[in-house]
């Protein structure tokens, strides 16, 4: 327990779900107090540890969070609660303005009104659309090609403004492609659409494949190319952003490794970590995917003075497939 941070306590909007989970339990290991909100839709009341408070609550509902807001004295909120998935962006953008807009405002001006000021955002590497040049730096321009990365940019922006007049301090945290597990809390959503928790469950499951959604993109094989950053690495980043945001709101960084790796590279990752063969199926693009998304993160290197600890991306594999090992069935079984 670190004594100095013992009686900060922190809010984590979407606290049960995949990062927020692995952020909570980061800001427990460093000693802080941690309250997560999260309406259970996607998240999981097993990633939550014993040490954090939980309120079932949703940020569209504002009674509730003012409600919440009455009863909890929180410093600083850890905002990652809203719609993630890309492909539904493309069919069900209201889904996405209503709670990553309409929510994420509902939150900040009950944090105003309550008079807490600072937040980290988690936004998106989705924000740059599909990039004319790679590893993208934090000033490539924005023209997104998908709902999901439009309502992270809006929201930026909308903190931007809430900076100005309202002397919000706030970061904005860019994840590239969060993976990987820590040794209690991983990745488990309902239906999966992430690669790497494919790939691996086409692994341990034998009579199973994974699909390839597109061989056609203008990439050395074909297939899309990512650049997957640790999700721990991503918690210590949101850390570092509560410590040194006095100094540095109004910012943005990306969160990434700078090597980016095709599906069918990840695929022969996984093989290798699992020793397992995965046998793929080539399937149709994904509507909403970009080519290739590769960070830059050294504006986040310098100014976080953030330091992954896992950029390899056998590092990565390997810890999800213990994950997996340990809860084949997700965190219902
Ligand atoms: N893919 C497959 N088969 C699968 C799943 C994915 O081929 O079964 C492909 C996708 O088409 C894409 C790549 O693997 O080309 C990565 O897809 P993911 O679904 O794992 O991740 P995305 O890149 O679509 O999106 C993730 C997060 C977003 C974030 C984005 C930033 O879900 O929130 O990374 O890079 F914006």
């Amino acid at each position: 327990m670190n004594a100095e941070h013992s009686e900060l306590r922190i809010l984590v909007t979407g606290g049960a779900g995949y990062v927020g989970s692995i952020v909570a339990e980061e800001l427990i290991r460093k000693g802080y107090k941690v309250v997560i909100l999260d309406n259970l839709q996607q998240g999981h009341r097993q990633a939550i540890l014993p040490e954090a408070e939980l309120v079932i609550a949703d940020i569209c509902d504002t009674e509730a969070l003012e409600r919440f807001f009455c009863h909890h004295q929180i410093d600083a909120v850890m905002h990652m609660a809203g719609e993630t998935v890309v492909e539904y962006s493309m069919t069900d953008p209201k889904r996405f303005f209503r709670n990553n807009i309409v929510g994420g405002i509902n939150l900040l001006d009950t944090m105003l009104k309550h008079e807490v000021a600072k937040l980290i955002f988690s936004s998106s590497a989705a924000i740059y659309g599909q990039p004319d040049s790679t590893p993208i730096e934090e000033d490539h321009p924005t023209i997104t090609i998908n709902s999901y990365g439009e309502t992270k940019l809006m929201f930026e922006r909308i903190l931007k403004w809430y900076g100005k007049a309202y002397q919000l301090k706030h970061v904005s945290l860019r994840y590239f492609n969060a993976a990987g597990a820590s040794e209690l809390l991983g990745e488990d959503h309902h239906p999966e659409t992430h690669l790497i928790p494919n790939v691996l469950k086409a692994a341990w499951d034998k009579d199973s494949h994974v699909s390839i959604f597109g061989t056609d993109y203008p990439t050395k094989d074909g297939s899309c190319i990512r650049d997957y950053v640790h999700v721990i690495d991503i918690a210590q980043a949101h850390i570092l952003a509560l410590e040194k945001i006095e100094q540095l709101s109004g910012n943005a960084y990306n969160l990434g490794n700078g090597e980016g790796y095709s599906v069918l590279e990840v695929v022969e990752a996984a093989k290798k970590a699992t020793g397992t063969d995965i046998p793929i199926e080539i399937s149709p693009r994904r509507a909403g995917d970009p080519a290739v998304l590769v960070a830059s993160s050294k504006r986040a290197k310098s100014e976080l003075v953030w330091k992954p600890e896992f950029p390899e991306i056998e590092a990565i594999i390997a810890s999800a497939w213990s994950w997996l090992k340990k809860h084949p069935r997700g965190y219902e079984g």
